[in-house]
């Protein structure tokens, strides 16, 4: 069991989540090839903290990285595979700060599937899982200036940009600038958000 804001969230088993076309599960070592095609393209880490892959090996790390943050309730990290194949072609997830029930949301996809409201469908469900089943607060964001897909598909989903925050990280052996972005559960709970009560009727947790 977790501790997340007080409330006890049953995390022993790792909750799966479906929508219309894509099945949100955990990451297991078979997912390492499919993992690995994703990250070894440029312009999928160009507005990342990562290294763009160039070793299957990394993928391999990064799936057993993400396995023990989720054993020690600090994230939940869900590989996105379409439920016609199950094979993995993205991720999307949580990192905690539990004392103020926040989860810094972080996602992506490999290229080929980009522009196709894939990470639409899949965050729907995620943010709606974050605000009902974990009891979140407020979910946050951190892009890099520049990133306009990822400024988008915030925007859409109703994220409001709360400013820059100077110098914030350092990777890739520079400090960067990130702009915050966040989503708080009573703006979430008094707008209608259409988007998640039409998709609500397709969405099954599984677990
Ligand atoms: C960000 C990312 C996950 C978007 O996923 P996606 O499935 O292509 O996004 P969607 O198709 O659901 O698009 C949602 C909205 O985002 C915006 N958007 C998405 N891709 C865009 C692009 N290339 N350029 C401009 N806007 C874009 C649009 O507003 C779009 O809505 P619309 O199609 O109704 O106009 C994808 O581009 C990606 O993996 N990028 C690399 C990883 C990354 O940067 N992650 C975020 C780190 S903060």
């Amino acid at each position: 069991m977790t501790m997340i804001n007080q409330i006890q969230i049953p995390m022993t088993t790792f909750p799966e989540l479906v929508t219309a076309n894509l099945h949100l599960r955990e990451l297991v070592p078979t997912d390492a090839e499919a993992v690995y095609r994703i990250y070894v393209e440029e312009e999928v880490t160009r507005f990342y903290d990562l290294d763009t892959f160039d070793d299957i090996r990394q993928a391999t790390e990064l799936i057993r990285r993400q396995r023990s943050r989720f054993e020690r309730g600090e994230g939940l990290r869900w590989g996105i595979a379409q439920r016609a194949n199950n094979v993995i072609i993205g991720s999307v997830g949580y990192v905690f700060s539990q004392h103020n029930a926040q989860g810094g949301i972080g996602y992506d996809l490999a290229r080929p599937y980009w522009r196709k409201g894939i990470m639409t469908e899949a965050l729907r469900l995620v943010i709606h899982y974050g605000f009902s089943s974990l009891k979140l607060n407020r979910i946050q964001a951190l892009v890099i200036p520049g990133n306009s897909a990822s400024v988008g598909l915030l925007t859409k989903l109703g994220f409001e940009e709360e400013g820059l925050l100077r110098d914030y990280a350092f990777f890739k052996g520079r400090y960067n600038d990130l702009i915050c972005y966040a989503l708080l559960k009573r703006d979430y709970g008094a707008s209608d958000y259409a988007l998640l009560k039409g998709d609500e009727k397709q969405h099954k947790k599984v677990v």
